[in-house]
């Protein structure tokens, strides 16, 4: 059985290693963070509860090792970091691996890289550095394949399971025994393109959520300088037999959405006017919703417990959630702010009726399943809508 190394072991680089090792694969989970690989050594991983049982299986156990150190393998999957700093694509941490692991790569090795990066990153970054560090000749001796990942948060291991998956490469030798490898726990159909045609396929797929949103975001604001019920006019509008308009929110969060149309906007930004204006609307959001909180108080407040902080309901995850820029801004305005999320804070021994205590309301800016059955067995009285589920009450 080939020997896999797993380079990052995050949100997306886990599961996979987890389900490799599941499916017969030798695996071995590599991260530059000490502290995670001495967790994952003692089995402990806290990604989200399905993903996390998998390290209880026999055989996962069996074909699944932790380290800090790359080994010599057959098939290298990086599944690091891409962020964006002041709006561009930051690829060190796609560099440093890929140079890491070049340290390690044989002939007759291939390197799939699983983090969403710019169109050509395979081509013009990660292709000729293997080369230039390995001495080996590209792809004759060796192989890189483009295999973005695509699941949703909240609902991993089925979507890894039953998602259609992309795989972009030049060489089809290299594409098939990529193939082969995702077939292992794919049950849906697996797509073969080039690399620069998989980098871009992600990225265009969720700037297309990002436009989305920010139609649904435009036609909130609009509809409610109009003082419209903009939950009925979508519901209404949606009944046309070719509208879809999706929910508005307070922001777009996540590692993925208000990240990945940067990757396109900055390779050519004057060819990217929608895909700008729609991260701009976006962006506005927790402005325009701080302004909606402070404005449905009839006295201007002095405390608010904030329920929920992640990017999404029913998530751990807190990177690039709009709840923080919210919590700036009211702060900013001399409120004091309470955070409560049960689900970002495990350790948050409280319950949610304490953290309200002494405030003058409370928003749910993120509806955690936990936090609303929490809510519906004490009585609060709900002072107004405020954004697509997200309610604010007072008590
Ligand atoms: N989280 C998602 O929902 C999601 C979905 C689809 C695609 N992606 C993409 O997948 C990639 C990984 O995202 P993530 O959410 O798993 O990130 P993450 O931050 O959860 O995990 C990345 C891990 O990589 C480690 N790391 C950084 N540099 C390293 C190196 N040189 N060697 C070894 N380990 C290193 C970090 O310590 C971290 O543990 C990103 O490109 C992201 O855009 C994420």
């Amino acid at each position: 059985m080939l020997k896999i190394n797993v380079v990052g072991m995050g949100y997306i680089g886990t599961p996979l290693a987890l389900l490799l090792a599941k499916n017969g694969y030798k695996v071995l989970g590599t991260d530059i963070d000490e502290e995670k690989i001495k967790k994952y050594q003692s089995f402990q991983i806290n990604i989200e509860p399905q993903v996390n049982e998998l390290i209880n299986l026999q055989e996962v156990q069996m074909n699944i090792n932790f380290s800090t150190e790359i080994e010599p393998s057959d098939v290298f999957i990086i599944c690091v970091p891409t962020p964006v700093e002041n709006k561009n694509p930051n690829l060190d941490y796609v560099v440093n691996a890929a140079n890491h692991i070049s340290k390690k790569i044989k002939k007759g090795n291939l390197v799939i890289l699983e983090s969403t990066v710019p169109p050509n990153t395979c081509q013009k970054i990660i292709i000729p550095l293997i080369s230039r560090e390995t001495n080996l000749k590209f792809p004759d001796q060796f192989g890189v394949i483009h295999c973005p990942e695509r699941a949703l948060p909240g609902n991993i291991l089925f979507e890894y399971e039953n998602n259609v998956r992309i795989i972009g490469g030049i060489g089809d030798n290299w594409l098939e025994k990529a193939k082969n490898i995702y077939k292992s726990f794919v049950k849906n159909e697996i797509i073969l393109t080039t690399d620069t045609s998989a980098e871009f396929i992600k990225l265009a797929e969720n700037s297309f959520r990002d436009v989305n949103i920010a139609f649904a975001n435009q036609i909130k604001v609009l509809a409610s300088e109009l003082k419209l019920d903009v939950h009925e006019i979508i519901s209404i509008a949606n009944k046309h037999p070719r509208v879809n308009i999706l929910n508005p929110g307070i922001g777009v969060g996540g590692h993925c959405i208000p990240v990945d149309p940067y990757f396109l906007i900055s390779q050519s930004p004057s060819n990217s006017k929608l895909l700008k204006a729609a991260r701009d609307m976006n962006n506005s959001m927790p402005e325009y919703t701080t302004k909606i909180i402070i404005g449905k108080f009839k006295v201007f407040p002095k405390k608010i417990c904030i329920a929920g902080i992640s990017y999404k309901p029913n998530v751990s995850d807190s990177r690039e959630s709009p709840v923080f820029e919210i919590i700036e801004k009211l702060k900013a305005k001399n409120i004091e702010i309470v955070i409560y999320d049960p689900l970002v804070y495990p350790n948050q021994e409280e319950k949610l009726t304490n953290f309200v205590k002494g405030c003058d309301g409370m928003i749910v800016t993120v509806p955690h399943k936990t936090i609303m059955d929490e809510l519906e067995h004490h009585k609060f009285e709900i002072l107004d809508l405020l954004v697509g589920d997200k309610i604010i009450f007072s008590f």
